[in-house]
Formats: C-alpha cells, sequence, structure tokens
C-alpha cells in the first residue's frame, strides 16, 4: 500500500475527530443557552439551562433525551400541563418537587407577559 493511501486516512481521521469535538462542543454551548417559546396566548416562556443545572445533581440526562430532544421543537399544548409530560416529567414540576403547571398562581412563573 502506497504512501498516499495513509496520508488520505490519516488526513480522513483528523477530519472526523474534528467534526466530532466540534459538534459536542457546539451542542455543550447550546445547551448552556436560553430556548424561548414564543407564545402569543399564554406570555412568553424562557427556558434556561443555567438555572435548571443549578439544581442539585442534575445532568444533562435527566431531560435529553427521555423528555426533550436536544433541539428546540416542542409545542405544549396547556393539557399538557396535566399529566406528566414534558416540565412536569420525572416528578419535576409536579407540584411536590417544585412549582406545578395547574395552579393559577403559578402560571406567571414561566409564562410572562
Ligand atoms: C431541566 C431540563 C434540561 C436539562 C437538565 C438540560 N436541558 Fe437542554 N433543553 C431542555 C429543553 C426544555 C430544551 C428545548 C427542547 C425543545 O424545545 O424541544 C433544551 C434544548 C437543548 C438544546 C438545543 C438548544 C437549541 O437552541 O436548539 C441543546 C443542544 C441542549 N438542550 C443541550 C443540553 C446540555 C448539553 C445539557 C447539560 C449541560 C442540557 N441540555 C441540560 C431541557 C434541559
Ligand atoms: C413550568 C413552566 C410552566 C408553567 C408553570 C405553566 N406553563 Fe403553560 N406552557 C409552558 C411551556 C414551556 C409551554 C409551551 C410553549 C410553546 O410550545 O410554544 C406552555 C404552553 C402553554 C399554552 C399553549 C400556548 C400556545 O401558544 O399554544 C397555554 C394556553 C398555557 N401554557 C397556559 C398555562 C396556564 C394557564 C398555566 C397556569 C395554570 C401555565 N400555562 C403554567 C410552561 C409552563
Amino acid at each position: 500500500m502506497g504512501n498516499k493511501f495513509w496520508r488520505i486516512l490519516i488526513v480522513s481521521v483528523c477530519i472526523v475527530c474534528f467534526v466530532t469535538l466540534g459538534v459536542a462542543f457546539a451542542q455543550k454551548k447550546a445547551g448552556e443557552r436560553d430556548v424561548k417559546y414564543e407564545s402569543k396566548t399564554a406570555g412568553a416562556v424562557l427556558f434556561s439551562h443555567e438555572t435548571h443545572m443549578k439544581v442539585p445533581n442534575t445532568k444533562c440526562n435527566a431531560c435529553h433525551t427521555k423528555v426533550f430532544k436536544m433541539k428546540k421543537e416542542v409545542k405544549i399544548a396547556k393539557e399538557e400541563h396535566n399529566g406528566d409530560k414534558f416540565c412536569a416529567a420525572a416528578a419535576c414540576h409536579d407540584g411536590k418537587k417544585t412549582f406545578g403547571m395547574k395552579a393559577e398562581a403559578d402560571c406567571a412563573k414561566c409564562h410572562k407577559k
């Protein structure tokens, strides 16, 4: 096998490594960003990764990817504030561990005018 083969192989491996690292880094960065939901009917919700990661023993996999994908895509309906989906999943916003999603008094903790 010629020198050229090895050179191409090494360069390819390097490219794959850099791309993988780049994606991981970009994902970590995005995991520090806020996610904003612009709801006109109920008031915008700002999800803060920073605030949530400060909750003791919280790791990325508390939410990803069982409850949320690692991209902004969910559309949560009012009816889904009742069960154990999304924010209320894994006994988080259930009114016990932290404020829930059903009490009128708590709506404005997430929905800002
Ligand atoms: C308390 C739950 C929770 C935790 C913990 C959490 N995330 Fe997220 N993350 C979310 C939610 C909610 C979204 C938005 C999902 C949606 O809209 O579908 C999101 C979105 C993302 C996105 C996409 C952002 C965008 O703008 O598209 C990335 C990347 C991400 N998270 C990475 C991370 C990483 C890395 C960690 C750990 C450092 C982490 N997340 C921890 C809830 C969480
Ligand atoms: C723990 C945070 C949280 C609490 C508390 C909460 N919500 Fe929400 N709500 C959300 C999120 C996140 C969405 C999704 C917005 C989206 O998908 O664009 C949402 C969506 C909605 C929607 C649908 C909006 C639309 O544009 O389709 C309505 C209506 C709504 N909430 C009403 C309420 C009411 C009323 C309360 C209080 C009883 C409440 N919410 C409490 C986080 C919360």
